[in-house]
């Protein structure tokens, strides 16, 4: 059952004691549908297991031992019922369970004893095969969620056995005690086979990436921050979601604050991202000194009736056109400040500080001619349709002021009219739209986000979703 639920986590994809800026929450309905999807794998990949050989010793009369092996022992037909899987809390894991498994196996045997030797092929059937699983999550020391097998039972009800072949009457004889004796190595069998595959899991687990570059300048954060918390009805992890500068990874001066997702049993897994998660991302950025822009005339519309250039600028600043005549001009703008994002219940709040140095470009050089500081507050929503995440935009406040003039002083209301006619006529719309179009949500080879909702929260933003596994057997080879 577990593939799945590996596969639910990883979609969305320290230390201890510091709080979670993401939490994921896998509810009973994801744990379900992990499982109805794994049952499926697991039928279709027995049809086609060979299994390990059967080998042991009889000892006949006190007399002899005579060794046999069952070898090339394919699953011919296998009525696998849905098996049931629940959170276990008393091992903060999983219990899976199946009852009344039937398989029927066909293959080769061969006996031997002294000089002896036979052979020939066989039928067996089991018939009621009871399995329970016991597992146990937990954390590794690099973050990965990890996965053991505390305790597995197999019983089985009835063996069938048939033998083709020449047999000697001792075999004959011996043909129900080799029945009675395989049905006592099934279990061990069984369970030893599951624990394998627990262990393959628990392989796939620890090579898990638990760091994700976004771009070439940061990466996302991922390890588990504390155990895996298991509850009657879901499985809750923390993780660290932060991120980092790649060139120079550091702590920003501020913590990720703890947050409630609220329960969301009608969705397969519900996901909580804190303020923080935005917030290490602007102040990675800020601290790579990656938050500046050079704007030049070429890059503001050809409708905009205002140019880039000191004559174009003279209404704004008489004195500008006649001490630089006809120059094309430059804006520096960068941020003084680390944006911060809010989270509050519908809202997105950005609030920004920065500085635009203004330039005159004459032949050779830059000459500077002013320095402006702008403070502006943005709020935004944010939505999923169509399975895209989406949003908008709008400027809330935006206050301008003159912090150094190479050219003499000059009224500001102008130019803040103009920066403000900018902002909605150029910046914001070109913003929405791609706001509007929206990105889609992340999807691996194997699994998609199906009916998802997200809302913002005070702190943090609640995605909730169910997911779509592609069944076949490639989702885990
Ligand atoms: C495994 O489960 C069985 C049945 O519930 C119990 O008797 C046994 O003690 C358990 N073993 C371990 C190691 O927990
Ligand atoms: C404006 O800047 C862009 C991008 O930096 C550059 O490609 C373009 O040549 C510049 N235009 C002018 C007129 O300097
Ligand atoms: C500056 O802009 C005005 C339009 O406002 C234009 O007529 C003029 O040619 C521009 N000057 C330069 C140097 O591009
Ligand atoms: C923007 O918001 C912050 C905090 O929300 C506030 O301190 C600041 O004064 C606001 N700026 C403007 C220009 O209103
Ligand atoms: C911020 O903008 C809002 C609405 O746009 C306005 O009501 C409020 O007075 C502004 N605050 C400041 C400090 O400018």
């Amino acid at each position: 059952m577990l593939p799945s639920l590996v596969m639910l986590l990883t979609l969305i994809y320290c230390t201890s004691g510091e709080n979670p800026a993401m939490q994921v929450i896998l509810t009973n309905k994801g744990l379900q549908y992990g499982k109805h999807v794994t049952a499926g794998w697991i039928q279709e990949t027995l049809e086609h297991a060979t299994l390990p050989d059967i080998s042991g010793k009889i000892n006949f009369a006190f007399l002899v031992n005579i060794h046999y092996t069952f070898s090339g022992v394919t699953i011919r037909k296998c009525d696998f019922p849905e098996p049931s899987v629940e959170f276990y809390q008393d091992t903060s894991g999983f219990k899976m369970s199946i009852t009344g498994l039937n398989v029927a196996f066909t293959g080769g045997w061969e006996a031997h004893c002294w000089f002896i030797h036979r052979g020939g092929s066989f039928d067996m059937a089991l018939f009621g095969v009871d399995l329970v699983s016991i597992v146990q999550l937990g954390r590794d020391t690099d973050g990965h969620l990890s996965l053991t097998s505390v305790n597995c039972t197999a019983e089985t009800g009835n063996v069938d056995l048939h033998f083709y072949g020449e047999r000697s009457w001792v075999l004959r004889h011996l043909e129900s005690r080799i029945k009675d004796r395989i049905k006592d190595q099934l279990p061990t069998m069984i369970c030893s086979a599951l624990e394998e595959v627990i262990a393959n899991l628990e392989n796939y687990l620890k090579d898990m990436k638990v760091n994700f570059p976004l771009d070439e300048d940061v990466t996302l954060d991922l390890p588990l921050t504390g155990l895996p918390l298991v509850e009657m009805t879901n499985l809750q992890l923390g993780l660290k979601g932060e991120i980092y500068s790649i060139k120079s990874p550091k702590e920003p001066p501020f913590q990720a604050q703890p947050f409630t997702v609220p329960q969301q049993p009608g969705y397969m897994l519900s996901i909580g991202l804190s303020d923080f998660t935005a917030n290490s991302a602007s102040f990675s950025y800020f601290s790579s000194d990656l938050l500046q822009a050079f704007i030049n005339d070429s890059m503001i519309p050809p409708f905009f009736p205002v140019r880039l250039n000191t004559t174009s600028m003279g209404p704004f600043i008489p004195q500008l056109p006649e001490m630089f005549p006809d120059l094309m001009m430059l804006l520096q703008i960068y941020a003084t400040d680390i944006p911060m994002f809010s989270f509050h219940s519908g809202a997105v709040m950005l609030s920004m500080q920065g500085a635009v140095k203004a330039f005159a470009i004459q032949h050779t050089r830059l000459a500077p001619l002013f320095k402006l500081h702008v403070n502006s507050n943005f709020s935004g929503k944010a939505w999923v349709a169509d399975g895209r995440l989406k949003g908008s935009v709008t400027m809330q406040n935006f206050t301008l002021s003159l912090r150094a003039s190479e050219i003499g002083p000059f009224k500001i209301d102008g130019l803040k009219n103009l920066a403000l006619a900018l902002m909605q006529i150029v910046v914001l719309p070109q913003l929405n739209d791609k706001l509007a179009t929206g990105f889609a949500l992340p999807r691996t080879l194997h699994a998609q986000l199906v009916n998802s909702v997200l809302t913002v929260e005070e702190g943090f933003v609640a995605f909730s979703s169910d997911a779509e596994l592609m069944t076949s057997d490639t989702i885990f080879s």
